[in-house]
């Protein structure tokens, strides 16, 4: 009788482990309502240098959706996301409905506890590579489970794309060899002007 019972709460555990993993692993980002209306400084078309430009991102719950909306909103994680044409022929950056196998944002701009409305300054991240970008938030519940979003893009995500030049190909050797052709440069300068103020005052 002992083991039957034992038995019988494994099989209740083992139920309670697969309800709590099965929704978190099977969200469709086309089952997510879009409750947020999310923006971006970066304008349709503008270059951003990674490790160099910074992105102003704000989050806001759309008003015209009750105020109960919000309750199991737990944290905002707000991210880049490729743009379908810098995922053309790229397997590896490829959408899924399925957002456990959705390859389209791969960057965290910024994780944090949902606090209504936000806003956050993001210095693009010198591992972006060079690419078409828009920015997406998901809103995670308190099991870290998506279930809502917003973006600054449209469903098909064309409009509002903006572009960030990587920096990788530019290798450590390059940035050395830049650093000492600018100090050269400073020298030469500082050569040149001393030539220069030592002839008019001869
Ligand atoms: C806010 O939600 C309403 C109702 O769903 C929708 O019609 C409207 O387009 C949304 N506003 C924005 C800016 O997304």
């Amino acid at each position: 009788m002992a083991g039957m019972g034992s038995s019988k709460t494994t099989i209740a555990l083992l139920f309670l482990i697969v309800c709590s993993v099965g929704p978190s692993a099977a969200v469709l980002l086309s089952q997510l309502p879009k409750t947020l209306i999310v923006t971006a400084s970066a304008k349709e078309g503008e270059v951003l240098h990674a490790g160099k430009d910074k992105i102003t991102v704000t989050w806001a719950l759309n008003e015209s959706l009750g105020a109960s909306t919000a309750d199991s909103y737990k944290t905002v994680k707000v991210q880049l996301c490729y743009a379908p044409i810098s995922q053309k022929d790229r397997k590896w950056r490829k959408t899924n409905d399925l957002l456990k196998k959705d390859k389209t944002c791969q960057f965290d701009v910024i994780k944090t506890a949902y606090p209504g409305s936000g806003k956050h300054e993001y210095l693009v991240d010198r591992e972006v590579p060079s690419a078409s970008y828009f920015v997406r938030a998901y809103v995670l519940d308190a099991s870290n489970t998506q279930v809502a979003f917003g973006q600054t893009t449209d469903k098909d995500k064309m409009t509002n794309i903006f572009t960030i030049v990587g920096i990788s190909g530019r290798t450590v050797g390059i940035e050395i060899s830049a650093g000492v052709f600018s100090a050269f440069s400073v020298a030469a300068l500082i050569f040149f002007y001393v030539v220069e103020t030592r002839k008019k005052n001869n």
